[in-house]
């Protein structure tokens, strides 16, 4: 369950410090990637370097070494998940206060992925009532917490406030991981990227869609557990091993690839930027230029969301995407309605950043059932995380 994960390590300043060497150790046997970031004060209980050999990446300590700068925002959104472990008292409180002296609180600050923690601290500081009000105030933000276990304590002590075993840590995670797998056992296909119409064998007419957002939104529905076909037009983004892909180039090779593959899958998101319009004729020579004007017929294309739309069953579930310049509600709840689908989600040209192209997106969702959710500007990757959480809230939660 851990193999290909990005685990992103948080170690603070406690005794419990040196329990995650062993902690990195067992993270990267099962499979994960670890990329460790620690605070100055764990330095006093492990070393960077036996913390960098055993995760098998350069260890993070500062904001700026020399002349670089350490890239907070992009740690936070590589990883699966932030596992702070252990978690001393000071940056509890720092986590509950928002105050970022260094890099691993900027990384806290800025993460978009899940936060974990495993606290460590003596059994007094574990009950005094700014500790449970801390947790307490992170757990709001979203953040989940490892129990600590009962024994002794480095204060030669017994009683609560000893970090979970890395063992423990590790099946926590590994139970974190099979709980995000709600998608598990569903068959998914997802159109996304431009399509191409060709004109004569040297031209086309196509448009501006980079494919990002589908190849997220498949990428982020394999991760949940589902089997993805993705159907791609034409596009030169990279595309997770891992994921069925079948590629084609015109809205007829699109559509043949949809029809075919829709009866046996349980959810279809249709994220492609399908062209409406082909040429009537595809010349067989490349065209010459002349000296008069050149007219083409296009002719209407097969709108491959309506088409499932008309063949989808009561257990099957249709997401469309909208992309609109004006009228923008109005036109997308008319997709909604007219092609069928159980959910649309709007993206504006609007939204400066918004739409083909860029790494952000901002997008409202519909269902046809009246309800809207609006989420802000984000990265690719996290729209796609909102989507297909919308998604699985609205289809497949678990109760
Ligand atoms: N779509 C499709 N097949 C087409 C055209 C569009 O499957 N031939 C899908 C898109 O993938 C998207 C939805 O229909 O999920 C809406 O696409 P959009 O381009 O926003 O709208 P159109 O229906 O093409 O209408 P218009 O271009 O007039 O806005």
């Amino acid at each position: 369950m851990l193999q290909n994960k990005k685990i992103l390590l948080g170690i603070t300043g406690s005794i419990a410090a040196y329990k995650a060497a062993v902690l990195t150790r067992l993270l990267v046997k099962a499979g994960a990637e670890v990329k460790v970031v620690m605070t100055s004060s764990a330095k006093d209980f492990v070393t960077p370097l036996s913390l960098s050999t055993l995760s098998k990446n350069p260890v993070l300590t500062d904001l700026t070494t020399n002349d670089s700068w350490a890239n907070h925002v992009m740690l936070g959104r590589w990883a699966d998940v932030m596992l702070i472990a252990p978690l001393s008292c000071n940056t509890l409180a720092k986590m509950a206060t928002g105050l970022c002296d260094n890099l691993l609180m900027a990384v806290y600050l800025s993460a978009t992925c899940p936060v974990v923690v495993a606290p460590a601290m003596d059994e007094d500081m574990w009950h005094h009532q700014t500790t449970k009000n801390n947790l307490q105030k992170i757990t709001t933000f979203g953040n989940q917490i490892i129990p600590v276990e009962h024994g002794e304590l480095a204060s030669g002590l017994v009683g609560e406030g000893r970090m979970a075993e890395p063992e423990a840590i590790v099946n926590w995670l590994h139970v974190f991981f099979l709980n995000e797998q709600e998608l598990s056992g569903k068959k998914i296909l997802i159109t996304a990227g431009p399509t191409y119409e060709p004109i004569d064998p040297v031209r086309f007419i196509g448009n501006h869609s980079s494919g990002k957002m589908g190849v997220a939104i498949a990428e982020e529905i394999k991760k949940r557990g589902g089997e993805v076909t993705l159907v791609l037009g034409p596009s030169d983004i990279q595309v997770n091993g891992g994921i069925k892909t079948i590629h084609v180039t015109s809205a007829a090779e699109m559509f043949t690839a949809c029809e075919k593959t829709f009866p046996s899958v349980d959810l279809a998101i249709m994220s492609a930027a399908v062209a409406d319009y082909t040429p009537v004729d595809v010349a067989k020579e490349k065209i010459k230029k002349a000296d008069h004007d050149l007219a083409l017929t296009l002719t209407k294309t097969k709108d491959i969301l309506k088409t499932l739309g008309s063949l989808k069953t009561p257990n099957q579930v249709l997401v469309g995407f909208a992309l609109e310049t004006n009228n923008e509600k109005e036109f997308a709840l008319q997709k909604l309605h007219s092609k069928n689908a159980d959910m649309i989600v709007l993206n504006s040209l609007q939204d400066a950043g918004a739409g083909f192209g860029y790494d952000t997106n901002k997008i409202t969702i519909f269902d046809k059932t009246g309800n809207t959710y609006p989420f802000d500007m984000k990265s690719k990757k996290e729209v796609a995380r909102d989507i297909v959480n919308t998604i699985i809230q609205q289809f497949y939660a678990k109760n």
